[in-house]
């Protein structure tokens, strides 16, 4: 008898990340012969530094080859504590730390922890497609924060706390952002926590993944500032884009003291811990030079200024100032398509791999993300191609 499997009706309502679509597309159109220009993927394109795979490498070769505690090595927490300290000036307590493999498995926790029927949990729109995607997995109502051109693509705090209900649980913000590139100022930042102290009732998960990656002189700042709400706030950052470390699979989050032991447990039941050569190269990554970071960095911003003056010379296209990250995010409205019309012409007419801004979420109609994780050459290529066709 052939299998008539009766899958969990929480399974049929995930979401994907269309990048890791579009990637696998492009690969195939690629090893058919294709020359395609890849601006679809969200990872640098450098490789790990040096001293970070050495120390991966010893970690192996020392016989680092068993579990470590569930939350992660105390020296790796400590090492992460000490460098929030170095870089935003934050006190954090090493016991807060949670490392786990990658950011997504802190922003799976978080909504684990909260979501349910009958409860609702704000999130970014367009925005990294997984938080909706858990959301909904988890059963609570998603409900979107419109994250608009006109402002930037940062969101606004007073929409924002316009939007809190007694049903609400966690607020998801994330400022560098996927897929816009936007950067929220410290003066909506600081009208949101304000507001924030009359929802008692109310989560924050913090995404700041690109902490280290703001252009024309901005200071990224951070949740961890704000003491009035470190009770309920988790901080998520990590290793991947930063270091170039994607592949690793290696990130943490500070947690608030009372979800501390819930996470642990939800590391316990889930991946058990990171493996130890992984985390022992964090430390490397955290406590070596930090000049590669610096380098990668002031290499994305060179090709940002290229990429977005090269897409406003496009007609039809229009694109502001990137803030952060590395993502463009032009207006595509002009040219008549969709966004995923733009998408699949871009690649299937001009061999360049884009993802449409509807991947991250209805308010992505109208745009599409370019990454600019690629040489400055092949940026120029792209546009030219896409010129081409347009
Ligand atoms: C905003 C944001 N958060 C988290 C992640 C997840 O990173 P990781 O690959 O470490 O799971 C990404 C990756 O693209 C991202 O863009």
């Amino acid at each position: 008898m052939t299998a008539n499997l009766k899958f969990a009706d929480s399974i049929s309502r995930l979401g994907t990340e269309s990048a890791f679509v579009v990637l696998a597309r492009a690969q195939q159109l690629a090893a058919s012969g294709k020359d395609i220009i890849n601006l679809g993927i969200g990872q640098p394109d450098f490789r790990t530094p040096d001293h970070i795979v050495e120390a991966g490498i010893k970690a192996l070769r020392d016989g680092h080859h068993g579990y470590t505690p569930a939350n992660g090595l105390p020296t790796l927490r400590e090492a992460v504590a000490a460098d929030l300290h170095r870089r935003h000036g934050a006190e954090v307590n090493p016991d807060n730390v949670i490392i786990v493999p990658g950011g997504k498995p802190t922003m799976f926790f978080a909504v684990l922890m909260f979501g349910q029927p009958g409860v609702e949990i704000m999130y970014p729109n367009p925005g990294f497609p997984i938080y909706e995607s858990v959301i909904k997995y988890s059963g609570a109502t998603p409900v979107p924060i419109a994250l608009e051109e006109k402002n930037g693509f940062a969101f606004s705090a007073e929409a924002v706390l316009a939007q809190i209900t007694d049903k609400t649980r966690l607020i998801i913000i994330n400022s560098p952002a996927n897929p816009t590139g936007g950067v929220t100022p410290r003066e909506e930042i600081d009208k949101l926590v304000a507001g924030l102290q009359d929802h008692p009732h109310v989560a924050l998960m913090s995404d700041e993944i690109y902490s280290q990656m703001l252009y024309d002189g901005r200071d990224h700042v951070s949740l961890l500032n704000y003491p009035e709400i470190r009770d309920r706030l988790i901080m998520l950052d990590g290793w991947s884009k930063t270091y170039a470390m994607t592949g690793w699979r290696l990130g943490y989050a500070v947690w608030p003291d009372a979800m501390v032991d819930p996470v642990t447990l939800l590391c316990i039941n889930d991946h058990s811990c990171v493996n130890a050569p992984t985390q022992l190269a964090g430390i490397a990554a955290l406590q070596g030079p930090q000049d590669a970071v610096h380098d990668m960095v002031h290499q994305f911003d060179e090709r940002r200024k290229v990429i977005v003056k090269e897409l406003n010379s496009l007609p039809g296209i229009s694109c502001t100032d990137a803030a952060g990250a590395f993502y463009a995010f032009p207006n595509i409205t002009g040219t008549g398509m969709s966004a995923a019309q733009a998408q699949d012409r871009f690649l299937d007419e001009a061999g360049v791999a884009t993802v449409a801004g509807t991947s991250f979420g209805a308010w992505g109609e109208g745009y599409v993300r370019f990454s600019y994780a690629n040489s400055t050459e092949n940026i120029l290529d792209a546009i030219a191609r896409i010129r081409a066709i347009l």
